[in-house]
C-alpha cells in the first residue's frame, strides 16, 4: 500500500484523543448548563466551524430512521430549537413519531453530545420572531422551496425565487410561510462524550427523573 493509499484507507485512520477527561464532579447541575459550557468551548476555544450544526435523527411510524444536518438556533432549559419546513420528511416523521435524537459531532475536540427527547412545534410568535431575524434571501428561500419534494430540475426553483425577489424588495417585510417553523426538543437524556487515550473515553449521561431532577450515570466507552 502506498502512503497515499494508506492515507485514504478508513481502517488506518487513527487519532489518539486527549488526556483530560470529564468527571462527574465537574458536571453542571443540568444538562443544558453543561451543554452551554461545552458549546462555548466549541465556539470560542475550539473555533469550530458551525458548532451549532447537529445531526437530527427521526423515525417514521414503523421505526425506520432518517438523519440530516440542521442548525441549532436556540437552547434553554425548555429545550433545543431548530427551524425547518413543516412539509419536509423530518417534519412528517415527527408528526407520526415525536421521538428524536440530536447529535453534535465536535470531532476536532474529540467530543460529541447526544440529546434524545421529544419534539414539539414552536409557537407562531416565536417562529415569526426568528423568521424576521433571518436574512432577506433566506426568508425568500423558505417560500421558494417545497422542502423534501422531488423536483424535475433547478429551473422552477430559480424562477420561483426570482419572482419572489421581485415581489418583496430587500428591506420589505416577508410574511412567515405557513408551512415553516420551529421544533423544540425537550431532552429526556443528554450524553456528554469526551474522547480519551486508548479508547477509554468518558461518557456521562443525564437522565430526566419523574420529579424534574436529573440523574447522572457513567457509561462504559
Ligand atoms: C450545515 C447544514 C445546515 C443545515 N441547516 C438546516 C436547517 O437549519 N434547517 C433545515 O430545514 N435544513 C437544514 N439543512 C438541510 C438538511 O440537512 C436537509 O437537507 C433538509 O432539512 C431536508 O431534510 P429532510 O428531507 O430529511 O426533511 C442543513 C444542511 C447542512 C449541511
Amino acid at each position: 500500500m502506498t502512503d497515499r493509499d494508506a492515507a485514504l484507507d478508513p481502517a488506518s485512520m487513527r487519532k489518539q484523543y486527549r488526556a483530560e477527561g470529564l468527571a462527574e464532579a465537574d458536571l453542571a447541575a443540568t444538562p443544558v448548563e453543561q451543554f452551554a459550557r461545552w458549546f462555548k468551548e466549541a465556539a470560542i476555544e475550539g473555533h469550530l466551524f458551525e458548532p451549532n450544526a447537529m445531526i437530527v435523527s427521526t423515525a417514521d411510524a414503523e421505526g425506520r430512521p432518517s438523519s440530516r444536518t440542521v442548525l441549532l438556533k436556540h437552547f434553554d432549559e425548555q429545550g433545543f430549537v431548530f427551524y425547518t419546513n413543516y412539509d419536509s420528511r423530518k417534519a412528517g416523521e415527527l408528526a407520526e413519531n415525536p421521538y428524536v435524537s440530536l447529535l453534535f459531532p465536535w470531532h476536532a475536540m474529540a467530543r460529541q453530545v447526544i440529546v434524545t427527547g421529544v419534539a414539539r412545534r414552536t409557537g407562531r410568535d416565536e417562529t415569526a420572531a426568528y423568521f424576521r431575524s433571518r436574512p432577506h434571501g433566506s426568508q425568500l428561500g423558505a417560500w421558494a422551496s417545497a422542502q423534501s419534494s422531488v423536483i424535475a430540475d433547478r429551473t422552477d426553483l430559480d424562477a420561483t425565487y426570482t419572482e419572489l425577489a421581485a415581489r418583496y424588495q430587500e428591506g420589505e417585510q416577508v410574511p412567515v410561510p405557513p408551512n415553516w417553523g420551529g421544533f423544540r426538543v425537550a431532552p429526556g437524556a443528554v450524553e456528554f462524550w469526551q474522547g480519551r487515550e486508548n479508547r477509554l473515553h468518558d461518557r456521562l449521561r443525564y437522565v430526566a427523573e419523574a420529579d424534574g431532577s436529573w440523574r447522572v450515570e457513567r457509561l462504559s466507552p
